[in-house]
This record gives structure tokens, C-alpha cells and sequence, in this order.
């Protein structure tokens, strides 16, 4: 007969409760403050684990040629889950704010140079999620990241070898999405049709001119209350968002063929999916998409609510990693970001009112044939 499980024995009760003496042998010789900054950590570290768990696990389900529809449920709560988890995680920092400023500074000269920037899950979060390398702020020497991730003589530490072992796990999330969403049928065709670009293109041209009709809309509101100093400038301000949204349709910022092409149907497909949602085949799909916004505005709340913490506990100063400190961490939450055609199109959406008709709406699942 099997043994009967104990609590302990299953949560591994003891061996949890004996790891935050830090460089101490055991926590009764640290100060209260010194453990809560110990525990924090290591309380991040875990929800960062069952994060990174849940990305994998998401981009696993849309690597899938095509994605079953019950993948993309599945792949909508892990991507809920790791919103909720971020959420929490960025919670946290309320509580070391119960720590002052002395009682830091009476054992933060002993971490040095140990930082979260050596967070080896946090980076994996960012290179599995998909943040392009390029886009890194370097903390002084080029793929700094990586330099600070090994062992001080610069050999390899399990962080460096997990962060190498990220770095090679491809497709990314936000590749694998890409993948998906150029795939989108928009107007009914997809991009193995002869004259899927021709379709493509008449969508992106009804769309502009949706686009113009609900700016100048908007515009004449706008010139109805102001100054008559601030006519122009308003009237210029529009001008460039309809400008702005063919430009963004057709890639025009991606320079080379065919990737310009690519990336003007995945944009386009966002800007369908976010335009028919209530289609019933879109259904899925906006969930992902509204999921994926959640993610990253979570990721980037969690960055700032972090740099507010650390403003409000060492203020200016560098960072234990020897970065610029808040400086560097507010930047992270201005630059960081992933998914930033999903961002995108939320500048160009329009009024109902105003779309183009749905073609094939029954291939959508909708019975009428014209859709307004
Ligand atoms: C008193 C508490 C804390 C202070 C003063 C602090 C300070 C800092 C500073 C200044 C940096 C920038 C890198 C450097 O130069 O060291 C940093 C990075 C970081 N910290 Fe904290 N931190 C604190 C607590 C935490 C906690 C509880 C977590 C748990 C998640 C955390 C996670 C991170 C991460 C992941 C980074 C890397 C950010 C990036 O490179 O994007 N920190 N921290």
C-alpha cells in the first residue's frame, strides 16, 4: 500500500523554509529586513518560473500548422495566467516598500555586484516572449546581459547556460503569433491564393478611406471647440494619422521584399481581426489578441512598479549591477516592447460605422453575406 503524503513532504515544507540565510549559513542571523528582501526574491523567481512554463507552453500550441481552435483556448489562458502572474509578481514590490531606505543600506554593500539584471528567468521571459535582441539598453559593454550572467572569472554559470539554452529555443512567442496572424484569412482569402496580394491591397485601400472618414470626423469635432491658434496644427496632426495608417498597412518602415509584403498582412490581419470581432470565427483570435495586449501591458506595469520601489528606496543612486539604476529601469519601460504591431493598431481602429463591408462573411461563420 502506498505511504500516505504528508503536506511537507510534498510542498517540501523544510527545505523551502531553510533557504533564505542568504550568504549566512541560516536566517536567524539576518535582520528581519534582510530576509524579506531574500524571500521577495525568491517568491519572484517562482512566479517567473510558472510564467515562463506558461509561455512556453503557449508558443508550443501555435507552432501548430494549422492551430486547432481548441489550441488557441488552451493557449489564451496561459497566456491569462501569466498576465495574473506578473500582476502579482509586480505586487510584491508594495511590501519591500516596508523597508527604509537605512535599513537597505545597512546590508545591500555585501550583494555587490549581485542584481536582479542577473535574473536569468527574467531574461528568458524576454527571449522567449520574443524581445529582439537589438533592442537591449546595454549596461555599459555590448550584450552586457550575457557578460553578467556568468561567473565573475567569466566562465559559464547554470544562468548564463539557461539564458544560451532561451536564446537557441526558437520560434519565439511573438514569432510564432506573426506566423499565425499572416496565415489570418482576411476578406475570406489567404496567402496561398493566386491573388491573395490583390485582396490584401483592396482591404488596406476601403480601410484608409475608413480611416480619412472617421479622422476628418474627428478633426471637424476637434476644429469646432479650438483655438484659432491651434487650428492648423490640429488640422496637420490628423493629416499625418491617415497618412500614418496606409504607411503602417503597407510596411513602408520595412525595407526589404518579402518581408514588407509579410509584414503588411500580419498588420492587416490585427486590423481585421481587431475590426470584425464579433465574427464567430474571430472569436479565438481577438481573445488572443485582447490576451496578449494584457501580457504586455502587465510586463511593462511590473518594470515600472519595480523602478517606483527602488526610486523609493535608494532614490537615484547606481545600482548595485552598476547600472544608471531608476534611470535605467524607467528606460526598460519606455523601450521594452514585444508585440508592437498589436500596440500599433489600436491607433488606426475605427468606428464601426464607418468599416468597409466584410466579404465572405459566411466563411466566418456568419450567415449574413454583407456585415456592417
Ligand atoms: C530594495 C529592493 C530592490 C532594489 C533597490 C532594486 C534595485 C534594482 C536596480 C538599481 C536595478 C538595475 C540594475 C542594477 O544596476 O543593479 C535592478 C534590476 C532588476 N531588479 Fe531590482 N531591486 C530591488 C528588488 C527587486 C526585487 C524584489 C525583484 C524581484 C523580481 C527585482 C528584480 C529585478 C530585475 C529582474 C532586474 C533587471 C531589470 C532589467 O534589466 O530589465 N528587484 N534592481
Amino acid at each position: 500500500m502506498r505511504k500516505p503524503t504528508a503536506y511537507w513532504e510534498y510542498i517540501k515544507v523544510d527545505e523551502l523554509l531553510s533557504l533564505q540565510g542568504g550568504l549566512e549559513s541560516d536566517d536567524s542571523k539576518l535582520t528581519n529586513d534582510e530576509v524579506l528582501f531574500i524571500t521577495i526574491h525568491q517568491i519572484e523567481e517562482l512566479w517567473m518560473k510558472l510564467a515562463v512554463r506558461e509561455l512556453a507552453s503557449a508558443r508550443d500550441l501555435f507552432v501548430k500548422v494549422p492551430v486547432p481552435e481548441q489550441s488557441l483556448a488552451a493557449a489564451v489562458r496561459s497566456i491569462q495566467r501569466m498576465t495574473e502572474l506578473l500582476r502579482f509578481a509586480g505586487e510584491h514590490f508594495a511590501l519591500m516598500e516596508t523597508m527604509t531606505t537605512r535599513d537597505y543600506l545597512a546590508f545591500r554593500d555585501k550583494l555587490n555586484p549581485a542584481s536582479g539584471f542577473q535574473s536569468a528567468q527574467m531574461r528568458e521571459l524576454e527571449i522567449l516572449a520574443g524581445l529582439p535582441e537589438e533592442d537591449r539598453i546595454p549596461l555599459g559593454h555590448e550584450k552586457s546581459y550575457m557578460v553578467m550572467l556568468r561567473n565573475h572569472d567569466g566562465s559559464p554559470s547554470s544562468a548564463s547556460r539557461r539564458v544560451e539554452a532561451r536564446l537557441a529555443d526558437k520560434p519565439t512567442l511573438r514569432e510564432a503569433v506573426d506566423d499565425w496572424l499572416f496565415r489570418t484569412p482576411i476578406q475570406g482569402s489567404t496567402p496561398d491564393r493566386q491573388d491573395d496580394l490583390a485582396r490584401v491591397r483592396a482591404f488596406i485601400d476601403g480601410y484608409v478611406d475608413a480611416h480619412r472618414t472617421s479622422a476628418n470626423q474627428a478633426l471637424e469635432y476637434a476644429l469646432s471647440s479650438a483655438l484659432n491658434a491651434d487650428r492648423e496644427r490640429l488640422a496637420a496632426r490628423y493629416q499625418r494619422e491617415v497618412e500614418g495608417a496606409r504607411a503602417f498597412l503597407m510596411a513602408e518602415d520595412v525595407a526589404e521584399e518579402p518581408l514588407r509584403e509579410r509584414r503588411s498582412r500580419i498588420r492587416t490581419a490585427l486590423v481585421f481581426i481587431e475590426s470584425y470581432r464579433e465574427l464567430p470565427l474571430l472569436a479565438w483570435p481577438r481573445a488572443v489578441i485582447d490576451g496578449i495586449v494584457a501580457f504586455e501591458q502587465a510586463f511593462v506595469l511590473f518594470r515600472q512598479r519595480h523602478a517606483r520601489m527602488v526610486e523609493r528606496v535608494i532614490g537615484r543612486r547606481t545600482g548595485t549591477g552598476g547600472s544608471a539604476g531608476v534611470d535605467y529601469l524607467d528606460q526598460t519601460a519606455l523601450r521594452y516592447r514585444i508585440f508592437r504591431d498589436v500596440w500599433a493598431v489600436r491607433t488606426l481602429l475605427v468606428q464601426e460605422s464607418v468599416l468597409p463591408p466584410v466579404e465572405n462573411a459566411s466563411f466566418y461563420g456568419f450567415a449574413d453575406s454583407s456585415h456592417t
